[in-house]
Formats: structure tokens, sequence, C-alpha cells
């Protein structure tokens, strides 16, 4: 057989309008230049530049000699499940208190990513609509178009803080809206909303005629990294009232640096956590045993540990915004939470360019390379991120200045 003739086999129409991560691929593509000696200053990087907490290490390094690297249950070990409900149950005591989580509503999943997908490969029948507030996390609407369902966005400007309003969700709302996708910090505005924004849009819910129907999915996978004066608040902890109707994703990846050791989480009521157990049952079955008796250590961490972390992350985020603002037509938000600034770059476009060409050059002119806003819902941005060391930030910023005021 010559494998490098084009078949005639067809491929699944599943994925006809479904695009390929464009962050995994610019990742691939600055390593590819770095390999060859390019001097390159990487400001794309989606994970924390922490090493994994020696907790963590320690209980993989015990996991292995003791031999507890078999099969582990589809929902995950027992511990951890327990871990995850304590760690869920604390962060939404206005719903704990009544009615606390228990194990039995955890599924333990591959990352954040697949808790998401497993949500909406559960709730979602062909043509359901799920309302994404835009800019968004780029996998959200491909893994709607995966599910069968129909992405549909609400505008969140900058100058809206990047969230979106209780009036344009109740606009939004319909007898088709199947989902709605919050996540907050948000990956890639930094947005935060703080308890009494989600009040108001869960009120909204709670009075529609449709809120009812709306199953919503809460990404707090950045919940520790909060940068401002606004505390981090669980969607349930603002409206335990939408217990039954709301979805909880979360995972260490970004809270505890440990993004290669892909361990996330739902948090849900039972008969979604059923449907989303059958479906990783028959498809992935549990999580690599190693990373979950990793994830119960990085759990058990009392908060104060990450503590200079969150601090460091903060003292980038300023340095960055100060060396940005030197570019004179570049609009600026301050992030309120996780390692990314959302910059406007729309005022430095060409005719007919948009950030993805922006990106391209000032990866080849200015050897500092962005991520496109587009493919997160806005043409006229770049995403930042100062999950990186000081000097790289300083360095990075600077090129583009320089460039920018050139061109
Ligand atoms: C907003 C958001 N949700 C979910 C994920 C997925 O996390 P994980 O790496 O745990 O799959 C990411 C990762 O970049 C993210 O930014």
């Amino acid at each position: 057989m010559n494998l490098n003739k084009e078949s005639g086999l067809q491929l699944s129409r599943r994925l006809e309008g479904v695009s390929e991560s464009a962050t995994l691929k610019l990742n691939a593509t600055v390593q590819q230049m770095k390999s060859q000696g390019v001097d390159v200053v990487n400001l794309t990087a989606g994970e924390p530049d922490f090493w994994v907490p020696e907790a963590a290490k320690k209980a993989v390094m015990e996991a292995v000699h003791s031999n507890q690297s078999k099969y582990t249950p589809v929902a995950g070990l027992p511990a951890l499940r327990e871990e995850i409900a304590r760690k869920t149950n604390e962060q939404q005591k206005s719903l704990s208190a009544n009615r606390p989580w228990k194990a039995s509503h955890v599924v333990v999943t591959n990352g954040g990513k697949q808790a998401l997908f497993n949500s909406l490969m559960a709730i979602l029948n062909v043509g359901d609509e799920v309302l994404i507030p835009s800019p968004y996390w780029l996998s959200y609407p491909e893994m709607v178009k995966l599910a069968g369902g129909i992405p549909k966005f609400i505008p969140a400007t900058g100058a809206q803080g990047f969230k979106i309003t209780p009036d344009q969700l109740s606009r939004a709302l319909g007898p088709n809206v199947r989902a709605l996708i919050l996540n907050s910090p948000s990956n890639p505005t930094g947005a935060l909303y703080s308890k009494e924004e989600y009040r108001a849009l869960g009120a909204v819910l709670s009075q529609s005629p449709f809120g009812k129907n709306i199953w919503i999915l809460s990404d707090e996978i950045y919940d520790r990294i909060t940068l401002g004066s606004i505390p981090f608040c669980s969607f349930l902890e603002a409206n335990p009232d939408l217990s039954e109707q709301t979805i909880t994703i979360n995972g260490v990846s970004k809270s505890a640096a440990m993004t290669g050791w892909r361990l996330g989480w739902s948090v849900a009521g039972e008969k979604v956590t059923q449907a989303m157990l059958t479906l990783q049952g028959q498809s992935t079955s549990g999580v690599n045993a190693l990373s979950q008796w990793a994830s119960i250590a990085a759990l058990k961490l009392p908060e104060s540990d990450f503590a200079s972390q969150v601090e460091s992350f903060r003292k980038r985020r300023d340095l960055l915004l100060e060396n940005l603002r030197k570019a004179r037509k570049i609009d600026l938000y301050t992030p309120d939470g996780a390692f990314y600034v959302f910059a406007g770059i729309g005022k430095y476009l060409r005719p007919g360019e948009d950030s993805l060409g922006f990106a391209q050059r000032v990866l080849e002119e200015a050897k500092v390379a962005l991520v496109p806003g587009t493919p997160f819902g806005d043409p006229e941005y770049v995403r930042l991120s100062f999950a990186t060391d000081e000097k790289s930030i300083s360095e990075g910023c600077q090129r583009l200045v320089r460039y920018l005021d050139s061109v």
C-alpha cells in the first residue's frame, strides 16, 4: 500500500467545519523556529511556568513503588473524588451548607478539556444551541459542533470588561438554547465575574421561561489565579438554586501547574454524571492512575503554598502592561485573573488583515510569538501570556513596541 498517495477513503462528516487548535499549532511553529536557532520571545504559553508541587511528585513515586497503577474506576479513584467534592463544597458554601456534593457527583477526566467534551456530548442533541460569551476559549465552539450543537455568541466587548450583561443574556435566550458556557477567570481575556454579577446572570436564568431547560457549564479552571480586588466566585456559590442544571468544571492544570498530567473533573447532578460516565466508560475509561495519585496530593496542599505563584503572576501582569502602554495605539484592559492580556491591535491592522496576519508578521519581523485573537472570536485582538519569566516579558514587549512604532 502506498501511504503517501491520497486514497479515496471517506472521512467522517462530523469533523467538517471543525478547526484544528490554533494555539497548539502556533506553539509547534515557535518550537520549530527555536530548534532552528531563531531567537524568538514566546508570549504564547497557555500553562504556568512553575514546577509541579513536590508533594505530587512524591505521591507518584510512592504509587509506582507500591504498584498502585492498575486500571482505576471509570469515574476516578474514590479518594480523589472525595477530595474534589471537598474542594468544590468549599468553593460553593452557600450550596454545600444544605446540599453538599458527594464523591458520586464527580467524574475525573483527562484534563478540564475532557470534562467539557463529556458534558457537551452528554447534554446536546443535533441542532441544539449553545450560548458562548465572546471572546471565548477557542475549543468551546469546536466542541459544541462536534457534539452536534450550534454555537451562538454573545459579544462581550473590552468596553464592558469582556463580560456579558444580564440584558444580553436575557435577549439571547430562546426555545432552542440548551446550554450556556461561562468561564471565569477567562481565557483569553482574564475577565472575572464578581458574585453580584454572577447572581444577576443567574437571576435572568431563574426568571426566564426558557431558563430551566438550560444547562450551565461553568469552567473554573483558573480559579486560583486571581490578580485584582475581585475574589474568585464559583457560579454555584452565587446561584445555589441552579445546582441541578449546572456542571462545574475544573482541574489541576492551571491551579497546580500540572498541565501535562492531564487531570480535570466535572461536578454535577446524578443523572448527567451517569451519562458522562457511560460516555467515558466506552471511550477513554479511568484517567492515568499515577496522575490521580499526584492530584490527590496536590489538592491536599494549603492555599498558602500557591500564594507566591499568584503574587508572581500579579507582578508579571503589571510589568507586561507597563511595557505595552508604550505602544500608543494599543488598547489595553487589566485582567483580574488567569495569566493573559487580551490587547486590541485593530489600529495596527493593514487593509484586509486580521490578527492572524498581524501575529504572523510580528513573529517573522519582531521575533515575538503572540496568539491571534481570531480563533478566540475577536480578529482585532491578540493574546499575550505572562506565564513566563520577567526578562522574556520585558524583552518581548520592547521588541513589539519597537516594531509597532516602526510600521
Ligand atoms: C478556559 C480553559 N478551559 C479548559 C482548559 C483545558 O484544561 P486542561 O489542560 O486541564 O484540559 C483550558 C486550557 O487551556 C482553558 O484555558
